[in-house]
């Protein structure tokens, strides 16, 4: 059992807290946030991830994690988990204070030895500025990015496709790599620089599959041919794989937009060219224009006209709204005159919108049904009770979900 530190208790901190106490180390996590730590004492998660408050509640009850506000008490902690908020700056680059802050904030309370972590999304060569800050002999600077994906991210935890752990040497790296030694996966053990360049290099590959994705989908709506075979005939070849070729309306979330806005700038200042990475943003915000160019050229002038939206977290099992496409295509149509009322199984609130308790209260009144995010619940709505609810049958489902045929059967009009 090793002691270890969590600095910054968010998706990922919270995640990596439980998941080491899971693995049976014994976990502080400190955060400067008082209602979360008041919260998390209180066995309450606070945000929905699928399982992360029952094992959160089953490790409190071992006594094997703790929370708190007082950064004092990483004092005896022997690896500590920076995963603190790398949020996007005004010109793209990633903005590192709040990380700088908190290792700032905690450097003279580390005992010699201690291995410090960093898990936020950093652009490459972040780990010397921490170093400089830190600067102690005595404390080894680990780069160990995070790869979890929200709505799964427990799991993502035990069951990683790889852990990349960068350090200055082999050494400490594999002392790193032991605190995971009961996950079954392949480390790559590598530099600091390049564990960095790793996670933007693989989160800004995503977003350009996606991208691509989206494309070859409008291709196929203009050309009447069936994007799911095409994708499915595409995702047979081993090289490319069959998973993330689903179509929908943009990709967003708290990651994808700033790391692949982040990974650009690194670009910039090294001078290598890579077009891909504006020409995949430029695309989604094309997917994003789309549904909105659909919606009016079927529905007209939008003013006044109601829609009842499903789906507003940036993916399905999770309650994250950070850079959700829902977010920006309702905006956009709220803009344009739209009135919107919408409902999420894990968002209950959002300002500016009514957000309902119940998916069938959007339908009522509605102009037109639109479908934003891939909650697998959705296909489940009895759709023939609901739809006599709406004012005008008009359905635009951007993920999917609900079965051709069936719509077809229902005799609804289909905006595709
Ligand atoms: N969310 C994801 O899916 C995901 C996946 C992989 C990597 N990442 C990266 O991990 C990092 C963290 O992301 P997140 O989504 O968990 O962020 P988050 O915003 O959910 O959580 C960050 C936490 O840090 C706390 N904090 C801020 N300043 C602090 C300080 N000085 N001391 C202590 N705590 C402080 C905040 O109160 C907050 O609770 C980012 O770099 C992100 O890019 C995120």
């Amino acid at each position: 059992m090793k002691k270890v530190g969590v600095v910054g208790v968010g998706y990922v901190g919270l995640t990596q807290a439980v998941g080491m106490a899971q693995l049976g180390h014994s976990v502080i996590a400190y955060d400067i946030d008082v209602e979360k730590i008041t919260k998390l004492n209180n066995s309450n998660s606070p945000f929905f991830e699928p399982g992360l408050e029952e094992a959160l509640i089953e490790a409190q009850s071992k006594n094997l994690i703790s929370f708190t506000n007082d950064a004092e008490t990483l004092i005896d902690a022997e690896y500590i988990f920076l995963c603190l908020p790398t949020p996007q700056d005004e010109d793209g680059s990633a903005d590192l204070n709040y990380l700088l802050e908190a290792v700032n904030e905690i450097k003279d309370i580390l005992k010699p030895n201690t291995y410090l972590i960093i898990k936020s999304t950093v652009p490459v060569n972040s780990w010397k500025q921490v170093e400089q800050i830190v600067e102690r002999e005595d404390v080894f600077l680990i780069s160990n990015p995070e790869f979890l994906r929200e709505g799964s991210a427990l799991f993502d935890f035990h069951n990683p496709d790889r852990i990349v752990i960068g350090a200055t040497t082999k050494e400490q790296s594999q002392i790193v790599a032991e605190m995971y030694s009961n996950l079954s996966t392949e480390f790559v053990l590598t530099d600091n620089t390049s564990a960095e360049l790793t996670k933007y290099a693989a989160n800004s590959f995503l977003a350009i599959k996606l991208s691509f994705v989206n494309d070859i989908a409008a291709l196929c709506e203009n050309l009447n041919a069936n994007s799911g075979e095409v994708l499915k005939g595409v995702g047979l070849d081993n090289r490319i794989g069959n998973k993330f070729l689903t179509p929908g309306p943009g990709w967003g979330g708290s990651c994808f937009p700033k790391d692949v806005n982040a990974l650009a700038r690194v670009a910039d200042r090294e001078k290598i060219m890579m077009p891909l990475l504006s020409a995949a943003i430029e695309s989604n915000v094309n997917a994003q224009n789309r549904v909105i160019q659909k919606i009016v050229d079927k529905l007209g002038d939008l003013n006044g006209i109601r829609i009842g939206v499903l789906g507003l977290a940036f993916k399905a099992n999770t309650d994250d709204t950070r850079n959700s496409p829902a977010i920006e295509i309702i905006r956009k149509l709220q803009a344009l005159g739209a009135v919107i009322s919408a409902y999420d199984p894990a968002v209950k609130a959002f300002e500016g919108f009514e957000v309902k308790n119940d998916a069938s209260e959007v339908f009522i009144d509605a102009d037109l049904l639109l479908v934003l995010t891939e909650w697998a619940e959705f296909a489940q709505i009895e759709l023939s009770s609901h739809i006599q609810n709406m004012r005008v049958v008009n359905i635009l489902d951007t993920r999917n979900i609900f079965e051709l045929d069936e719509l077809k059967k229902l005799k609804v009009n289909i905006i595709n």
